[in-house]
């Protein structure tokens, strides 16, 4: 018997629904069942998450009667790689599994990706299960069925658009994790708020925020964009508010800035970037929750470094580039700048 939850549900290239509730991993077999039936699952996970909530996966869902394999990877960023990739794709060949079993990707942003691009390669496509144990994975990642992985040319340069057939997301899972893995994802709420909904905005300057309601908003939100936008041909691309300048940041740090403290200093640079643009300055507003939330926001880098940085990102030289600016709190816009006139504008906000 599960316990109360939330179920949002999805309608995209695949239907599928997005159930949050605090403790809905012991439920996950009753929620895999009418879904896949019978099967064989393959839950991919990290070694930080195996050794908190491993066993307890298995064992709900070996309860529920699912014949079970799992594998594990090194947890961190490094792990989105190739050599992982195929290492999974032969494990999974290993055991056996056909195309009427899953996937269950269990962990943060990066065995999402992999699990995801796994699934969509393994005999031409399986079905996945997104288990997300982290608010950046819950809200961001584990929704709308982009997979990668990073090989040596950049970050997500390898991957597809495929949708999961179910997320299932306990918030509880999310008490164990380290602050600044939490904070990282605030930078994604917080983003949400700036780009579509000023209510949830404003329920964030309430801190603790309450949790599930704040996940379902946002997923609630990102949803919708990806039904509109489910290729990322354009509205879609709002999703990026803060993250053309993060990126830059991410690179010009070796990955020693976090995605989340990249992202929030990328959203205060464009933040500072729209009055110069025409646009109404909520820079000091946005700059103040961010603070609140404990992120430094200052730069680090100079205008002439994020500039280079986002152009080689960027592989272009001359032209237009497309950035996410607020037109309030709520509302962004996609605002396309010729690359001149942005390093001009990347000199006066930084
Ligand atoms: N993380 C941005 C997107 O899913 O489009």
């Amino acid at each position: 018997m599960i316990m109360q939850y939330r179920t949002i549900n999805v309608s995209a290239s695949r239907c599928y629904n997005i159930h949050i509730g605090r403790g809905l991993l012991a439920g996950i077999g009753e929620l895999v069942r009418p879904l896949l039936g019978h099967c064989r699952l393959a839950v991919l996970t990290d070694s930080n998450v195996d050794a908190l909530y491993g066993n307890a996966m298995m064992q709900y869902l070996t309860s529920a009667g699912y014949d079970v394999c799992k594998y594990v990877i090194p947890a961190g960023e490094a792990s989105k790689c190739a050599e992982n990739l195929l290492a999974f794709l032969n494990f999974l060949a290993r055991e056996q599994m056909t195309r009427s079993d899953a996937v269950i990707a269990f962990g943060g942003g990066v065995v999402g990706d992999l699990g995801g691009l796994s699934a969509s390669l393994y005999l031409r496509g399986i079905k996945y299960i997104q288990v997300p144990t982290t608010l950046l994975a819950a809200v961001d990642s584990s929704v709308g069925g982009k997979t990668a992985i990073d090989i040596p040319a950049g970050k997500n340069l390898v991957g597809s658009f495929y949708q999961p057939s179910m997320v299932c997301c306990d918030t509880a899972l999310m008490d164990t994790l380290p602050a600044e893995i939490y904070r990282d994802g605030c930078a994604e709420v917080i983003k949400y708020g700036m780009i579509l909904d000023a209510a949830l905005y404003d329920t964030l300057h309430t801190l603790p925020f309450d949790r599930e309601a704040v996940v379902a908003r946002c997923v609630e939100i990102k949803r919708d964009v990806v039904q509109q936008d489910e290729f990322d041909n354009g509205i879609r691309g709002l999703l990026n508010f803060g993250h053309t300048f993060g990126h830059a940041i991410e690179k010009l740090s070796n990955f020693g800035v976090s995605h989340g403290e990249a992202v929030a200093k990328g959203m205060v640079i464009a933040a500072r970037i729209a009055p110069l643009c025409g646009l109404c300055n909520v820079a000091d507003e946005l700059s103040a929750l961010l603070v609140e939330y404990g992120f430094d926001i200052t730069c680090g880098y100079s205008a002439g470094e994020i500039y280079d940085a986002l152009l080689s990102d960027k592989k272009r030289r001359g032209g237009n580039i497309s950035v996410v600016l607020p037109r309030a709190v709520g509302d962004c816009v996609l605002h396309t700048i010729p690359v001149e006139e942005l390093k001009e504008l990347l000199h006066k906000v930084i």
